[in-house]
């Protein structure tokens, strides 16, 4: 454990696949654990992308051992410690099981379904095992998604252009986080635009998404997606056109294939300091404007 954090659990969260949330938190993951941090990644996606893009495809296929209903569910049957293992790039991970979806239905009908993973996972092991917890979620509305909300109560928001991905954060904004606010705190740590491609200062989509969130939430976004649309229009760039948001990149995908993080396949990547930038936004549970 760091002596000098404050202990967090961190939720990357949108109602919307494949605009990535596993990419985002494995890599955030990565990046907390390289500033010397002790790190949880929890996947608690069904289909276990996150899992096997790890390693850990035996865990996830395995029916036979202790897995998260094990713990959540049956009291006392196992702990998390029983389920957890050691990843290759530093921080640990509590897989996921191709059991997650009956596990889910099994939440529904138990009492006190949205806290389990809250009261069983992140209460025992944040501030004794772990500096931070980070959670992958499923993209769609269910007692497990509502466990990660309740179990974090901070959010970082994945968001590509195109494809409905603001639509679903309206839509995760209003089903799920406002009513949850209205019983418990969940804050917004950061808002971040990923698979980023085109030129800023021409009228497109990655544009429109860029100058939309710029508008509406300058304080959630982090200092690689800020811009200045004003000087950019008025050619005040100089030349150096900035290229805000996480970019598409076929590396951070093929990373993925090999089964690796971004950093232990390409440590040289200029995508790691943004993935590092967010990391210092959860280390201080909030964007700042000191960089
Ligand atoms: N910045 C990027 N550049 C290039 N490819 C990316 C980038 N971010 C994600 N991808 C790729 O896009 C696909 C979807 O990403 P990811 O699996 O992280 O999304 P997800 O939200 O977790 O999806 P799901 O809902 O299916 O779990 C993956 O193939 C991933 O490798
Ligand atoms: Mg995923």
């Amino acid at each position: 454990m760091s002596e000098t954090v404050e202990p967090r659990a961190v939720n990357v969260a949108i109602l919307k696949g494949g605009v990535g949330k596993s990419t985002i938190s494995v890599n955030l993951a990565e990046r907390l654990a390289a500033r010397g941090h002790d790190v949880l990644f929890v996947d608690l996606e069904p289909n276990g992308h996150a899992s096997v893009g790890l390693g850990f495809e035996e865990q996830y296929q395995d029916e036979g051992s202790d897995d998260l209903g094990d713990v959540i569910l049956d009291e006392g049957k196992a702990d998390p410690q029983d389920i957890i293992f050691d990843t290759d790039f530093g921080f640990d991970i509590l897989p996921s099981t191709k059991r997650l979806e009956t596990i889910e239905k099994l939440v529904e009908s138990s009492n006190f379904a949205d806290v389990r993973v809250r009261n069983h996972v992140v209460d025992p092991l944040l501030g004794t095992d772990y500096d931070f917890i980070i959670t992958d979620p499923p993209a769609y509305r269910g007692k497990i998604t509502n466990n990660a909300h309740v179990a974090t109560q901070n959010l970082i928001v994945p968001l590509t252009s195109g494809g409905g991905s603001v639509e679903g954060f309206q839509r995760m904004m209003e089903r799920q986080v406002t009513p949850l606010r209205n019983q418990i705190g969940l804050d917004i740590l950061a808002i971040v635009p990923n698979r980023i491609n085109s030129r800023i200062d021409h009228h497109n989509n990655d544009r429109k998404l860029i100058e939309r969130l710029n508008q509406d939430f300058p304080q959630h976004l982090p200092e690689f997606a800020r811009v200045d649309f004003e000087e950019i229009d008025n050619g005040e760039h100089n030349g150096d056109l900035p290229k805000p948001g996480i970019r598409k990149d076929d590396t951070i995908s093929k990373a993925y294939t090999e089964r690796k993080t971004l950093a232990a396949h390409d440590p040289e990547n200029e995508q790691l300091e943004r993935f590092d930038e967010l990391a210092e936004i959860v280390e201080n549970g909030e964007v700042t404007n000191e960089r």
